[in-house]
């Protein structure tokens, strides 16, 4: 069977925020220490930071970086991170399961200074589990205002009279669970957002709050928040971690992270309604990645192989296709933990899902296109998170209840995702071949455009399913190339487990 792809100008989803793809940097694990912050390493630059990790994360462009955390957020006092270096103090963090060192080294000014070289905006998560109202306003302060007070002053006497102007502000993290430091119910969460965004828009209104929110995990939570708290609030989160080594079941996943996106936004139209409030609440999935714990659930140190970077690719074209209402999303994580890239004290390397990151982050155009596919299909299990599997400490693993898996069938090896981009006059087409064996030839469509016989062209393949990427050895990679097509429409063959990017350049109208 011959497979095909119609794209058609008028087929419009939406927009596009152009931050829409963004990362995490949370003090965990490997991921900051030494990952991006390591004065020892030879590749050091004059603030301790990685030359090589830089230069890697202003190519991948995340929108957004967020940071402190993740569960580290929970506990963590701003405070002990402002001032020279040499006089932080060293304490212990027991935000996680599991209590570690904090050398307080790399605080807000360096997270601003490290936001500044790569070239991606602030997200800041406050601390709403054993923090306050009042600590978080003095935060946005720090950051926000160029006042003759406090802690507007404390920033510039550390080197900064510009205020850092951090836009983004999240209230808390993963707040609802019993790992958490200070978990609430939603009830009592819905009370501490009124109070910190209050203070928060008071020192500074024009900041954007993103809550807490669940997802599938747990509706009842989001319907809490947005009725009582929807007023102080610009978004809601949810947190969405897929991962199964089967082959096909993993793309059974991605319906997982689509099914999350769509309870929300049916909630948040359902809510509005009833409120009769245009005030829009827009969807941050403010972590979302590929963790399989490896039998264990705190292991966060994955190497991922092409079939992830596949899955990867196809929830970014989901993510797209949200465009509407989805306003961030953070993949989980830059570094080492669950990361775009692994380090060692003198050596980096690229994982595998790093190359489609850079795609979408760097090569998505600002209005997102609904093309028609037709392709070979297969089934697959979605193994969501929901009901969330449980723990069992004999085995070592998460245990799901296997009676609760719903099967999918029908779902076409081609994943698609078109874009447009005003400022460029470019079409931007995402191909994810799913297939494991078999190269598929495509005719490929562009209705209502005009466009030469060129087409620039990035492939991310390797040489099977399995293969990863180790230090020194690069074997998934993007290779890019341009290549002649005929107008109108044309012929193209999408390897087998591979991620093409056609970029066309389109007329003018009077061209
Ligand atoms: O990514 C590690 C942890 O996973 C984060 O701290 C937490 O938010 C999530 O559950
Ligand atoms: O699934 C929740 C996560 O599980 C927590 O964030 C993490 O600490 C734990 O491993």
């Amino acid at each position: 069977m011959k497979s095909y792809i119609i794209v058609d100008s008028s087929k419009i989803i939406g927009k596009k925020n152009p931050h829409l793809f963004g990362s995490f940097l949370e003090h965990v694990h490997q991921c900051l220490y030494p990952g991006i912050f390591d004065p020892d390493s030879p590749l050091a630059d004059e603030n301790g930071f990685r030359k090589d990790v830089l230069n890697e994360i202003k190519r991948l462009k995340p929108g957004t970086v967020r940071w402190p955390g993740g569960n580290f957020s929970s506990w963590y006092h701003w405070i002990d991170g402002t001032g020279k270096q040499e006089n932080r103090k060293r304490k212990l963090s027991y935000a996680d399961d599991i209590t570690r060192e904090e050398s307080n080294l790399f605080g807000t000014d360096e997270y601003i200074r490290f936001c500044r070289k790569v070239g991606t905006q602030p997200y800041i998560t406050v601390n709403a589990g054993n923090g306050t109202a009042l600590e978080a306003a003095n935060w946005v302060e720090y950051c926000n205002s160029s006042g003759n007070t406090f802690y507007a002053n404390l920033r510039k006497e550390n080197g900064s009279q510009q205020p850092f102007n951090v836009r983004y502000w999240e209230i808390g993290n993963e707040i609802y669970g019993d790992w958490q430091i200070g978990t609430k119910s939603a009830v009592q969460y819905s009370q501490v957002l009124s109070e910190f965004s209050k203070a928060m828009k008071r020192v500074d209104p024009s900041i954007r709050i993103i809550a807490v929110g669940m997802g599938k995990h747990n509706p009842d939570w989001d319907r809490i928040i947005l009725n009582s708290a929807r007023d102080y609030i610009d978004d809601i989160s949810v947190h969405v971690y897929i991962g199964r080594h089967e082959y096909f079941d993993s793309f059974g996943q991605v319906f997982t992270i689509a099914d999350h996106l769509k309870k929300m936004e049916d909630d948040i139209i359902k809510i509005s309604e009833e409120k009769r409030t245009n005030h829009r609440i827009g969807l941050a999935l403010s972590e979302w990645g590929i963790w399989y714990r490896k039998g264990h659930k705190d292991d966060l140190d994955e190497v991922y192989n092409l079939k992830d970077a596949l899955v990867f690719a196809s929830s970014m074209n989901l993510l797209l296709r949200f465009c509407r209402t989805l306003d961030f999303t953070h993949q989980s994580m830059l570094v080492n933990c669950l990361g775009l890239m692994r380090t060692r004290k003198d050596a980096l390397v690229r994982q595998t899902i790093y190359y489609p990151f850079v795609l979408f982050a760097n090569e998505t155009g600002d209005t997102v296109l609904s093309p028609d596919v037709w392709s070979e299909t297969f089934s697959c299990k979605d193994y969501r998170y929901f009901p969330w599997p449980t723990f069992d400490v004999d085995k070592d693993s998460f245990q799901i209840d296997e009676r609760n898996v719903p099967e999918m069938h029908n779902v076409p090896y081609l994943d698609v995702s078109a874009t447009y981009d005003s400022e460029t006059n470019k079409l931007t087409i995402i191909v994810v071949n799913r297939h494991p064996e078999k190269d598929l030839t495509t005719s490929v469509d562009l209705r209502g455009y005009s466009y030469g016989n060129t087409v620039s062209v990035s492939v991310i393949d390797g040489p099977d399913v399995y293969a990863v990427n180790d230090f020194g050895k690069e074997t998934v990679k993007m290779e890019e190339c341009q290549e002649k097509i005929k107008t109108g429409s044309f012929q193209w063959d999408f390897p087998a487990h591979s991620i093409t990017m056609l970029k066309i350049q389109l007329k003018k109208q009077n061209d």
